[in-house]
């Protein structure tokens, strides 16, 4: 099964990728993720995406599709892949068409988890992220067993940089002008199915693992 994550920041893409992931056997792929790692590691894509992620800008197409183009080459992607945070542009929903195409194989679903924007800033400056395993978490709504330490393997959490209320901000405003022509587009498709996240996160999953369900 080939599956797109669609929502704003704080949708909870992330959040239900994880769990997506383990019950349908499929690699998540998370473009931020990628950028993050590569920040982590001070790579040349690193330095580069960071003057981007920062700000609360898109990195460039052009650096995106390339990144992605490969990844969907690799072995664990033959049969399905869950994309979380990409398409992000049309230019960029275009050329994972013309990749899809060269390879044969549809994308089945593009999911869109609507969350209203009065929650997101909540969401945003109350999520905490394990910068050794990637675990994520909310104060509130998902704390860790122990406070300010990872469930999984115990690391110190901190907050991305791109969580202030500033930054999340104008990611909302880039999100509303650049990703959300994205949701008529796959409704043209027809391959546009929609959740509700303002649910509770196992509630959400339950939600999306009857659509994802019934595409087996
Ligand atoms: P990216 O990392 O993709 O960030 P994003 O899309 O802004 O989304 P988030 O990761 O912030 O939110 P999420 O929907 O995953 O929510 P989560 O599950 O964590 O991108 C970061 C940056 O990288 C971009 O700004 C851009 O610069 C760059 N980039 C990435 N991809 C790109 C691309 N394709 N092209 C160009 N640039 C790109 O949940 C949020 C919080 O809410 C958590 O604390 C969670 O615990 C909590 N939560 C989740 N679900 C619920 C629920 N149901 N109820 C209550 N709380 C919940
Ligand atoms: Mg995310
Ligand atoms: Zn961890």
């Amino acid at each position: 099964m080939r599956v797109i994550l669609l929502g704003p920041p704080g949708a909870g893409k992330g959040t239900q990728a994880k769990l997506i992931s383990e019950k349908f056997n499929i690699p998540h792929i998370s473009t931020g993720d990628i950028f993050r790692s590569n920040i982590k590691g001070k790579t040349p894509l690193g330095i580069k995406a960071k003057s981007y992620i920062d700000k609360g800008q898109l990195v460039p197409d052009e650096v995106t599709i390339g990144i992605v183009e490969d990844r969907l080459q690799k072995d664990d992607c033959k049969n399905g892949f869950l994309l979380d945070g990409f398409p992000r542009t049309v230019a960029q929903a275009e050329a994972l068409d013309n990749i899809q195409e060269k390879s044969g194989k549809k994308i089945d679903v593009s999911l869109l988890i609507t969350v209203p924007e009065q929650f997101i800033l909540e969401r945003m400056t109350g999520r905490r992220v394990c910068p050794s395993c990637g675990g994520s978490y909310h104060v509130k709504f998902n704390p860790p067993k122990v406070e300010g330490k990872c469930d999984i393997c115990g690391a110190e959490l901190i907050q991305r940089k791109d969580d202030t209320e500033d930054t999340v901000k104008k990611r909302l405003t880039v999100y509303n002008d650049q990703t959300s022509p994205l949701i008529s587009y796959y409704k043209n498709n027809g391959i546009l199915s929609e959740v509700d996240g303002t649910d509770a996160i196992d509630k959400v999953f339950g939600s999306i693992s009857n659509i994802l369900g019934a595409q087996e």
